[in-house]
C-alpha cells in the first residue's frame, strides 16, 4: 500500500541519525490517525513485546484448543456432525499458523515461541483447561466459547497492527462457522429426548461461567488493558466484552429452551444491558497458575505432538535446504517456505 505508511518507512529509513523521539512521534501519529503500523515501521520496543505476547497466547491457544474437542472426533453420533467437528478442528490448526506467523513479523520465530510454551513461560487461554465430558460439550463450546472468541476477535481486525488483525479477518469468519454449528448442535438436543435436552443443559452450565471468564479479569485488575488500548491494539475494555457477549447470548439461550446457570442475570432496564452475578476470580486464577482441571495433560499432550512431529519438521527442513542447494538462490525456496531461520535473518534487524 502507497499509502501514509509506505511515505512514514520511507522517511524513517532515510533518517538513520534521527533520533528515538523523531521515530516515536511518527510511531504516534500514525496510531492517532489510525493507520496501520507494519513489521518494518519502527514501533517501541514495549509495543513489540505486547503484541507478541499477545499474539503466541492467542496462537498457543487455537493449537491447545483443538485438544478438547478431539477427544470427541471418533466418538461424534453421525458422519455428518464428524465431518463438522473435523472441519472446526482443522481450522483451529489453520488459526494457529496465521498467528504464529503474524508473530513471525515482529521478529520472534514459531520454534522459540512454542519452547516458551513447553517451558510454561507463555500462557493458552485457560478455558481450554476444562474437560470435555459428554457430547453436547462439543456444542456448549461451539457456542459459547467461539461466541466469546468472536466478541473479543472482531475488533482485533482493526487492531494497529496490520498482520495481526489481517489474520483476525479470515478467523473471524471461521469463528462464526463454529458458533453456529455448536449453536445448531445444542439445538438438536435441546429439542430431542428429555435425557438429551438435561445433557445440553448440564454443559452449558458448566461452560458458562468459564466463558464470562475469558475475557479476562475486570478492568481495574488488568495489568496490560489501558495500554493495550492506548496503542489500539485492544479497542474495548475486557468488562464492555463480556456485558456484549452476555447480552447476546441471554435471547440465544431462550431460543435454545437453556436456561443460564445465573439467578442474578437479569434485564436492567437503566442500563440497557443485562446484570449479571459475581465471578468466581479464584477459580479463574487458580486455573490461570496451572491448578485447573487439565492444565497437566493439555501441556503434557501438547509435547508429545511436538515430540511426535519432529520427523516432519527434520523432512521439512531437509527438503528446503536440498531445493537451495539445487537452485543456488540463497534467498530463494527455503525462505519462501518460511523456515524460522530465514524469517529471522529478515526481520530481527528491525527490532
Ligand atoms: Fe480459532
Ligand atoms: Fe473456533
Amino acid at each position: 500500500m502507497a499509502t501514509a505508511a509506505a511515505q512514514r518507512t520511507a522517511r524513517a529509513d532515510g533518517t538513520a541519525e534521527a533520533d528515538a523521539a523523531a521515530h516515536e512521534a511518527l510511531f504516534d501519529a500514525a496510531i492517532a490517525a489510525d493507520e496501520r503500523i507494519e513489521p518494518r515501521d519502527w514501533m517501541p520496543d514495549a509495543y513489540r513485546t505486547t503484541l507478541i505476547r499477545q499474539i503466541a497466547q492467542h496462537a498457543h491457544s487455537e493449537i491447545i484448543g483443538m485438544q478438547p474437542e478431539a477427544n470427541w472426533i471418533t466418538r461424534a453420533p453421525s458422519l455428518r456432525r464428524k465431518a463438522i467437528l473435523m472441519a472446526k478442528i482443522q481450522d483451529e490448526a489453520g488459526h494457529g499458523l496465521y498467528l504464529y506467523s503474524a508473530a513471525e513479523t515482529l521478529g520472534t520465530s514459531r520454534d522459540e515461541l512454542l519452547d516458551k510454551l513447553h517451558a510454561g513461560r507463555q500462557k493458552y487461554s485457560s478455558i481450554f483447561n476444562y474437560p470435555t465430558l459428554t457430547w453436547a460439550d462439543v456444542g456448549a463450546i461451539g457456542w459459547l466459547v467461539d461466541g466469546a472468541a468472536i466478541t473479543n476477535q472482531v475488533p482485533l481486525c482493526r487492531c494497529s497492527y496490520g498482520p495481526y488483525g489481517r489474520a483476525m479477518v479470515r478467523i473471524c469468519k471461521e469463528e462464526s462457522f463454529h458458533q453456529r454449528q455448536g449453536y445448531e448442535l445444542l439445538m438438536a438436543l435441546s429439542q430431542g429426548t428429555p435425557e438429551q435436552h438435561a445433557m445440553a443443559q448440564d454443559a452449558v452450565d458448566r461452560w458458562w461461567w468459564p466463558s464470562l471468564m475469558m475475557f479476562g479479569p475486570p478492568d481495574d485488575e488488568s495489568a496490560h488493558s489501558a495500554q493495550s488500548m492506548a496503542w489500539k491494539i485492544k479497542r474495548h475494555s475486557n468488562d464492555e466484552l463480556r456485558q456484549r457477549f452476555v447480552d447476546a447470548s441471554v435471547p440465544q439461550a431462550e431460543s435454545l429452551g437453556l436456561t443460564l446457570p445465573d439467578p442474578e442475570l437479569r434485564w436492567n432496564e437503566e442500563r440497557g444491558h443485562y446484570d449479571f452475578g459475581p465471578i468466581d476470580w479464584t477459580e479463574f486464577w487458580e486455573v490461570v497458575k496451572g491448578n485447573g482441571p487439565c492444565n497437566e495433560q493439555r501441556m503434557t499432550q501438547r509435547r508429545r505432538a511436538h515430540d511426535e512431529g519432529a520427523w516432519v519438521r527434520e523432512a521439512a527442513a531437509a527438503y528446503a535446504a536440498k531445493h537451495k542447494g539445487a537452485t543456488g538462490a540463497a534467498d530463494g525456496p527455503a525462505r519462501a517456505a518460511g523456515g524460522p531461520s530465514a524469517q529471522q535473518a529478515g526481520e530481527s534487524g528491525k527490532a
